[in-house]
């Protein structure tokens, strides 16, 4: 028997794309599910960015391209981080394409931990940071966070986290799976803990463009006092509703891009020729279509809050930004002995009511569920009438 990558087999698999395939495979089967689980859009992606991809196809942009992605893209991209997000240090040479921001993200992490390195992950989290950390060799330092800070590091906690062996902390703001948005007072004190920390910050905002307006969208790039650590991470998936197109971005200081390219050129090579010729489509012409799928998710949000506020038992944060709501099902499942935890609870509710919701678990935290509100509204009106049924039989 050969052994495998201690590594990889400590990782956990992605519990979201599990949930996902399972209900997709039940309404295969015929059952009438409804899916609030997966983190896609569910528009068309824009006209200008298909319309590039014919012609890529048309010209004959089918071949190899640079290993870090075309100039041209690289050059918007860089151009994007400066004017929206004011990032110090982004230029076309520091900014690395990928396939998707999970890639840049991944080949960020490969770049940067050696065994030993303890890597900060903000619980709730994305699903996949701790396992991303753990394929990478380091050690994911979690820290919890309440509804009573709305889901945010403190300063104080993450001073107590921040040791020599912190290599890397990770923000994602607006954040999957909370929905909730870092203000401009809450990074300053964050940046002026981080300040005096030999470590790098990974700032994952794929969630950018989708924001409710309540908070502006603050990058931790733009802070002067951490220049040449904050790794920037961005991409066409959740703006552009262009998931399956495989695009993603980053801009790095010069020591950590020349080593993330250097593993890109010997893993995947360039993201598709294809996919980047409509990535800069995207990135040049397509403000109107982002707003005018975040005037849609805002309209759902108040949908999906108005809808779940309604039932009794259950608590949620109104999210700023992303398209979840994170609600907290605690007491349902305190009150009741059989059903004890949100992957108990998850199961069930795809078992008898037909209705995939994502338990708090995968995210790191027990006792509650996550709604994806990129869905239509007889989904999403259904699915939360399916929900509130369980919470019912469950009371
Ligand atoms: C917080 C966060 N970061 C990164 C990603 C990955 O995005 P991409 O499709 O660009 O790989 C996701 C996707 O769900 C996400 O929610």
């Amino acid at each position: 028997m050969h052994t495998l990558s201690q590594r990889v087999l400590s990782a956990s698999e992605s519990q979201t794309l599990a949930i996902a395939a399972r209900a997709k495979q039940m309404k295969k089967s015929g059952l009438d599910v409804i899916s609030l689980s997966t983190g896609e859009p569910d528009f068309a992606t824009p006209e200008c960015a298909k319309q590039a991809a014919y012609k890529a196809i048309e010209q004959n942009f089918t071949h190899y391209t640079e290993s870090n992605g075309i100039p041209e893209l690289r050059a918007a991209v860089a151009q994007k981080f400066i004017r929206d997000n004011n990032i110090l240090g982004a230029y076309e040479s520091t900014i690395l394409i990928s396939c998707g921001a999970k890639h840049s993200i991944m080949n960020v992490l490969n770049a940067i931990c050696n065994p030993g390195d303890e890597v900060i992950v903000i619980a709730p989290y994305w699903v996949s940071y701790p396992a991303m950390a753990t394929v990478a060799g380091a050690t994911p330092v979690i820290i919890n966070t309440t509804a009573e800070q709305s889901f945010k590091v403190t300063a104080e906690q993450l001073q107590q986290a921040l040791s020599t062996k912190t290599k890397c902390v990770i923000f994602n703001s607006p954040s999957n799976p909370t929905g909730m948005m870092y203000t401009r007072q809450e990074f300053d004190a964050i940046a002026n803990v981080l300040a005096p920390h030999d470590c790098y910050i990974l700032s994952d905002e794929i969630y950018e463009k989708i924001h409710y307006g309540i908070h502006p969208h603050i990058s931790l790039g733009s802070y002067p006092q951490l220049a040449g650590r904050v790794i920037t991470v961005n991409g066409c998936s959740k703006a552009y509703a262009m998931t399956g197109w495989r695009i993603g971005f980053m801009n790095a200081p010069k020591e950590v891009f020349e080593q993330a390219a250097k593993i890109q050129s010997q893993d995947t090579s360039n993201p598709t020729s294809i996919a980047q010729q409509a990535a800069l489509a995207a990135l040049l012409h397509a403000d109107d279509d982002v707003e005018t799928m975040r005037m849609e998710f805002s309209r759902r949000r108040d949908l999906v809050c108005g809808l779940v506020d309604a039932i009794g038992g259950v608590r949620f944060l109104q999210p700023d930004g992303a398209f979840y709501l994170w609600v907290d099902i605690s007491t349902i499942l305190s009150n009741n002995s059989t059903v004890t935890t949100a992957s108990d609870f998850c199961q069930l509710l795809l078992d008898k009511h037909y209705l995939a919701l994502v338990p708090g678990e995968a995210f790191g935290t027990n006792g509650y569920v996550r709604f994806s509100f990129a869905a239509n509204d007889h989904d999403i009106t259904q699915g939360v009438q399916r929900f509130a049924q369980l919470c019912t039989d469950l009371s």
